[in-house]
């Protein structure tokens, strides 16, 4: 289209985030909108918010003024630039944000994007407008599913959003107020979803919830299916070499799931199971709802299922109350498990969480010296887990071009990034790859087999 106006969407969050944003850019691509890589002449700036962390928060506003200043030099020209906020601040905070901020024209709750293409014509005709509702309808069930070349650019590797929101209730934690209570889609329309996937070259697809593991959506009679029931159903859609998901909530994780890990070749052997600290006083004030042991059991049956399974996890530091001992017990879980990697967090008080009113809070000086301590010690346990890779061979779904002509990255099951010297014809499938070497966040490896002699001479390596 010649004159199709322009959208940019910029992620702040998680995956579900980010799943969100193509879903945006999706819908309004039948409303004449076409995608943008940056604000520069947009006609409309989407910023998908995230509200974990205050950091993540402030952004927002950071952002809204660097807009603003583009917003003005395009009324200057003549030209409309509409400002919307969508996501987890639009959600927990959107009034507050449009009394903050003058420029934006639209925000937009995590769960009514569907209704987008409406309120921006209403934006545009200089409507202020706000939708934070959680409505009646699927949101799911209205988005507009994306055209094939849209996914064919987006990659081999796809993500799904199969359950969302959270009824669990940490008491750190933003998610149940800005994703609302739990939801999961009917298995057939996954499985619709994932066939339209692979039909446009998806190889891989990463299914993902707030609680992934509590995903209970309808199957095909109607009955509430599991996480396990739906794995075995996506790992027969034709083309899908390769199947995850995340996050997972360790009190979810049923024998069924753990017996999927045992069943399924598909399933890749890697579980994202955040446990946040490994001291059963904190679990408890944290409304973890599980304990130290119950973790290391949970851990213990699914390596029993799927020997070669890792792991990698979440942790906050410095939640209120936590004592220099609950730390050390952290410390003492990260060791009885042995991560391939994690994400670590300083606690972050977030308005209207229970645990932002507890008085007892950790100094700032003592939350960044244990988060360094924790984070020096999953290093280190990173760097082993990939190391031992090197003199292995390991089959590796080749993804996209990589640094060097000749070269293209692909993935490990664990989700590793190797350089292979290999043929642009080879994205897409998986191939067994001798890793020769460990970079600095990535490996290096060479096509095991007789195919891949001659390529690497022939690109100097
Ligand atoms: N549903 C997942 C993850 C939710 S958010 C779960 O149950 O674990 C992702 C991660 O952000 C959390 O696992 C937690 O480690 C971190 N997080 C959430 N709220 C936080 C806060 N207030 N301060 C610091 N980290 C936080
Ligand atoms: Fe947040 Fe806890 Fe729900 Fe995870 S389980 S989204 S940490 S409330
Ligand atoms: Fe952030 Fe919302 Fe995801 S708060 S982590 S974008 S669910």
């Amino acid at each position: 289209m010649a004159n199709a106006r322009k959208v940019h969407v910029k992620s702040f969050g998680c995956q579900m985030n980010v799943y969100d944003s193509n879903r945006m850019a999706d819908t309004l691509a039948p409303a004449g909108f076409a995608e943008a890589a940056g604000p520069e002449g947009a006609d409309l700036v989407i910023l998908n918010t995230c509200n974990i962390r205050e950091k993540a928060a402030d952004k927002v506003y950071s952002e809204i003024g660097r807009l603003r200043v583009m917003k003005e030099e395009a009324a200057r020209e003549g030209r409309q630039m509409l400002i919307a906020v969508a996501g987890c601040v639009a959600q927990a905070e959107g009034r507050e944000i449009m009394r903050r901020a003058g420029a934006v024209d639209l925000v937009v709750g995590s769960q009514n994007y569907h209704r987008l293409p409406e309120m921006i014509a209403r934006a545009a005709r200089g409507e202020k407008v706000i939708d934070t509702e959680f409505p009646v309808e699927d949101k799911f069930d209205a988005l507009a599913a994306p055209k094939r070349e849209e996914i064919a650019k987006r990659g081999i590797a796809a993500f799904v959003t199969v359950q969302e929101g959270c009824d669990k209730f940490c008491t750190f934690c933003v998610v149940p107020y800005t994703r609302g209570a739990e939801i999961s889609r009917p298995v057939e329309k996954i499985a619709d979803e994932v066939a339209r996937l692979a039909d446009a070259g998806v190889r891989e697809v990463t299914l993902i919830g707030q609680n992934v593991n509590a995903y209970h959506g309808a199957d095909g009679g109607g009955a509430p299916a599991t996480l396990g029931q739906l794995l075995r159903r996506l790992a027969r859609v034709p083309g899908i070499a390769r199947l995850r998901y995340t996050t997972s909530h360790p009190n979810d994780m049923d024998d069924d799931l753990i017996a999927a890990h045992a069943d399924l070749p598909e399933l890749m052997p890697y579980v994202h199971l955040p446990v946040q600290s490994g001291a059963d006083r904190i679990l408890a004030a944290m409304n973890r709802k599980h304990t130290r042991q119950h973790y290391l059991d949970v851990v213990a049956r699914l390596r029993a299922a799927r020997p070669d399974l890792a792991f990698s996890s979440d942790f906050i530091v410095g939640f209120p109350g936590e004592t220099a001992q609950d730390f050390e017990d952290t410390l003492s879980l990260v060791d009885a498990v042995g991560y391939a990697g994690a994400y670590t967090f300083a606690y972050s008080p977030r308005p209207g969480t229970p645990a932002a009113d507890i008085e007892d809070q950790v100094p700032p000086e003592e939350k960044t010296e244990r988060l360094y301590r924790l984070q020096a010690l999953i290093a280190r346990q990173q760097r082993d887990f990939n190391a031992a890779f090197v003199g292995k061979t390991v089959p590796i779904l080749l993804e996209k071009a990589g640094r060097l002509p000749g070269q293209l990255v692909g993935k490990t099951p664990y989700l590793q990034a190797v350089q292979v010297m290999a043929p642009a014809a080879l994205i897409g499938t998986v191939v067994p790859v001798a890793i020769t070497s460990l970079g600095t966040n990535t490996l290096f490896g060479e096509l095991a087999g007789g195919a891949a002699a001659p390529l690497l001479a022939e690109a100097g390596a």
